[in-house]
């Protein structure tokens, strides 16, 4: 695969131009292999001194409902890098829903942005941003979705075990906003999915009933142990995600058992690995020595949300003359 300030532009997804980025069930499989494509040729780019600038003078406005420290710098920087900028609106600035109606915020942003990444809490709220602003909206996590991870994910995967087909996930924890992602991208790659979540903590079965009705291979467990076995990925996120704080002892009973250690990794395949999305709440779904373990491939997925999100800037709004 060569990769100059040219050739990205093979890796363009027609598709996806223009269009918004809110879940991975809106996309397909060609549409996310391209993006895919787009992140490697970029990432390897980047690295070789290559760097197209298809988002010349472009803006991008980040609005955070929640805290980040991935999401927010990724973007920032994969805008810098794209050669555009970002401007940061955090809730406690705009007061979206709050202030300012939702709709008023996209018709103002659309005058002076390129496009909108929003962390919010409703997911309404960011197909509402969608539905009213005319410039593409990115889900830089809502409470029910986190699609710009799972790319980051599957770039790390393609990177680590070359052809995705074949492979088989086990995500251990609770049925939240980013295992909703894991389902949608299992349907849209083709992974093998096995999800352990004690009862009352499943995936919504919407989105499991969709993902099968794509022909995905998900499947729901009770025992986390018999997930893992023969897995090539053992993937965990928090209990306790932002917003659910107050459900904490709860949830803290629920999940007894499903602490990741780096024991549980010899049940995995020879070549499995270990996956979280960051960031961890260490004596609960893991411990620090897993997320720094040799099979542990956390840190390669932090660095790949830089590339991932450049991918996703660049087919949704990238020039073709840049
Ligand atoms: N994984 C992730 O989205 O990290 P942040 O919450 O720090 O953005
Ligand atoms: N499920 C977590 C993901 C954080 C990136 C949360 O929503 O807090």
């Amino acid at each position: 695969m060569t990769t100059d300030a040219r050739s990205v532009h093979e890796f363009r997804v027609d598709a996806l131009r223009g269009r918004d980025f809110l879940s991975l069930a809106d996309l397909d499989r060609d549409a996310f292999m391209g993006l895919l494509d787009a992140a490697v040729a970029l990432k390897r780019g980047w690295r070789e001194g290559i760097r197209p600038r298809p988002l010349q003078d472009a803006t991008l406005a980040m609005i955070f409902e929640k805290q980040s420290l991935r999401t927010r710098s990724t973007f920032d920087i994969a805008m810098y890098q794209l050669g555009g900028h970002s401007v940061l609106l955090s809730q406690n600035f705009i007061g979206i829903g709050v202030r300012e109606s939702i709709r008023d915020v996209a018709k103002n942003l659309e005058r002076w942005c390129d496009g909108i990444m929003a962390r919010t809490y409703g997911h309404d709220t960011l197909t509402d941003l969608a539905r009213f602003a005319d410039v593409p909206v990115i889900n830089g996590l809502s409470d029910r979705l986190h699609p710009c991870q799972l790319s980051a994910d599957y770039l790390t995967l393609r990177e680590r075990f070359g052809d995705l087909s074949g492979l088989h996930l086990a995500f251990v924890g609770d049925g939240n906003n980013v295992c909703h992602s894991h389902v949608q991208a299992a349907a849209v790659a083709g992974t093998g999915l096995t999800i352990a979540c004690p009862d009352g903590y499943d995936p919504d079965p919407e989105i499991v009933a969709a993902a099968r009705a794509r022909g995905a291979d998900v499947r729901i467990e009770r025992d986390p142990r018999a997930a893992v076995r023969g897995a090539d990925v053992l993937y965990t996120d928090v209990w306790i995600s932002m917003g659910h704080e107050e459900d904490t002892a709860r949830r803290r009973e629920a999940f007894a058992g499903y602490t990741v250690t780096p024991e549980w990794f010899d049940d995995l395949s020879d070549r499995g690995v270990f996956m979280h999305d960051l960031p961890a709440h260490y004596g609960e779904e893991t411990v620090e020595e897993a997320v720094h373990h040799e099979r542990s491939v956390v840190f390669d997925q932090a660095e790949n949300r830089l590339h991932a999100h450049k991918a996703i800037l660049f087919q949704l709004m990238g020039r073709e003359d840049a």
